[in-house]
Order: C-alpha cells, then sequence, then structure tokens
C-alpha cells in the first residue's frame, strides 16, 4: 500500500566527527554492513520498494553503495567471497533508488521538503538511518507502522519513552490513547528542557507521513535553530486533522552516537557470530 519511503541523509553527523568529516554518517558500517543498507532492508520488508534519498554534498559513496561494481563483482565472481554481497544485491535487484540534493541544510523538515520531487502525491515512509531499528520477533518497526497506516489511514510517528534528562533530544510528543500501544497526537515540542517536555515520549527516526505534509512544510516558518522541523509540520497536521504516535515493539539504537554505535555493533555482532 506504501510504495515509497525516504530516507533523508544529508545531514552533517557532526556528533560523530571525525570519523564523518569526509565519509557519510549513513555508510558507517555496524559489523559489516552500512547503517543505510539496514534501513533500506527495513523498508523493504516493508513493502516499500522505491527508495527516495536525499543526500548533500560529500555523500556520492551511498549512491556507488547502492549500484553494481563491476570490477569488484569480476573479481571475486566464482569465489567463496560473493557470499558477502548478496544481501546488497538483493536489495539492489528489488528496489528502485532514486536521489536529490539538499543543498543547503536547513533541517530535517525542509530535507523531507527537498524529496517531494522523488515521492509525488502518495504517502510514505521515512527513515533516518542513524536511528537502527531491531523490530521484535523480526518484524521491522516499518512494517509494524504500515499496518497501522492500512486501519487509519493518516501520519504516524515512532516514539519511545526516554528518561526525562534526555528528552532535550527529541521531538516530544503530548498525546492520549487510542489503543494498545497507539496514541492520538494533540501537541509536539521540538527538542524542550526537561520541565517543558509536555511528557517523556520521543519521536525516533520512523514516520509514515500523508503527501499533504509537503504543503504543510512549505507553509511552516522556520522553528528551533532557524531550521524547518518536521516536528512543526505534524503539529499543524494533528491540529488539522489526525497524526498518531505509535509506541514500536523492538529496541532502537540511535548510532549517530558514540555510545548507541557502540550498543548496536555489540548487538549486531552477536548475532553475526551466531550466523544470523
Ligand atoms: P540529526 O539531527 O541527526 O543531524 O538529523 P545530523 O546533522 O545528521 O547529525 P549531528 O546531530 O550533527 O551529529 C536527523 C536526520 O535528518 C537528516 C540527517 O541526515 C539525519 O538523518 N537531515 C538533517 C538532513 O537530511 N538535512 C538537514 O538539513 C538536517
Amino acid at each position: 500500500m506504501i510504495r515509497k519511503c525516504l530516507f533523508p541523509a544529508a545531514g552533517y553527523g557532526t556528533r560523530f566527527l571525525p570519523a564523518t568529516k569526509s565519509m557519510p554518517k549513513e555508510m558507517l558500517p555496524i559489523v559489516n554492513k552500512p547503517l543505510i543498507q539496514y534501513g533500506v532492508e527495513e523498508a523493504m520488508a516493508a513493502g516499500m520498494h522505491g527508495i527516495a534519498i536525499v543526500t548533500g554534498r560529500g555523500k556520492r559513496s551511498i549512491e556507488d553503495h547502492f549500484d553494481i561494481s563491476y570490477e569488484l563483482e569480476h573479481q571475486i565472481s566464482g569465489t567463496s567471497k560473493e557470499a558477502f554481497l548478496e544481501d546488497t544485491r538483493r536489495v539492489i535487484d528489488t528496489c528502485t533508488f532514486s536521489y536529490t540534493r539538499q543543498v543547503e541544510m536547513k533541517g530535517l523538515g525542509h530535507a523531507i521538503l527537498t524529496g517531494e520531487t522523488l515521492i509525488g502525491p502518495e504517502p510514505f515512509g521515512v527513515v533516518l538511518a542513524d536511528d537502527l531499528c531491531d523490530g521484535e520477533g523480526g518484524d521491522p518497526v516499518l512494517a509494524q507502522m504500515a499496518r497501522i497506516y492500512a486501519k487509519y489511514r493518516c501520519s504516524i510517528v515512532a516514539i519511545e519513552e526516554v528518561p526525562a534528562e534526555e528528552v532535550h533530544k527529541y521531538g516530544v510528543i503530548e498525546a492520549s490513547p487510542l489503543e494498545e500501544d497507539i496514541f492520538m497526537v494533540s501537541d509536539m515540542v521540538e527538542k524542550p528542557e526537561a520541565e517543558d517536555a509536555p511528557s517523556n515520549m520521543a519521536i525516533i527516526g520512523r514516520y509514515i507521513l500523508t503527501p499533504d505534509i509537503f504543503d504543510v512544510l512549505r507553509r511552516t516558518p522556520a522553528g528551533k535553530n532557524g531550521e524547518l522541523q518536521i516536528t512543526d509540520a505534524l503539529k499543524t497536521q494533528a491540529k488539522e486533522g489526525m497524526v498518531l504516535a505509535y509506541k514500536f515493539k523492538g529496541q532502537r539504537y540511535d548510532c549517530g552516537s558514540v555510545d548507541g554505535f557502540v550498543a548496536a555493533t555489540n548487538r549486531f555482532y552477536e548475532r553475526y557470530k551466531q550466523g544470523a
């Protein structure tokens, strides 16, 4: 039902300097696979095969990654090493990739608006690849959200309860329960101080958005830090229509931070050793 997924990947990744000085944050590997490939595989598993990536300067390696490398393939052809490229080949064979560039980094909302040209007038998923999500029981978080979309047909944000001292890193919602793990959003605040936060329910890097979000973004003024904030546009959508928040089943790792990156590496290395 949802065919496309947008990957805003133009940010500077300053929390991970110097590794991200000339390498995209999205290409940082968790064990032997770059972050963005985990995200693309999650979208693919949710049936979203149209992969739209918003890149920026210095991000060309993302495009090269989702392409055939003839020299390399020729070199390893017929050897056991071919197996290392199986997942990547499956992604390339199943999905289509389109790219556009965000010329000025004016915030996540602006990056999503930049992606309009690749998405068009249809609902779409959004994955922030530095949030690595490990869906419970192998059920990808985006697939969980797509099922909720099929029932409610409105924008949905994935949320996680975080400690009060961490709410300042996130968009935080005010909401009332609708059904188990699903909430109706009434308000949102971008990166509030703990005392101003309406709850401890923080938005993480998975969204399903209805295409009217683009018009809302166009009429949304710059917000916190002078950036166009997706939370401000979602707040308008919530007030004029309906936005749901979904407490996803699974584990999220903030791989844009060193602590989250190391935790994810340890977890996925365990799995790698078990051959899964
Ligand atoms: P972050 O807040 O993680 O910013 O952006 P960042 O620049 O990537 O990383 P830090 O905080 O400096 O370490 C959230 C997501 O939005 C994208 C980023 O690529 C990331 O996936 N983004 C952000 C854009 O694509 N464009 C922007 O102008 C801002």
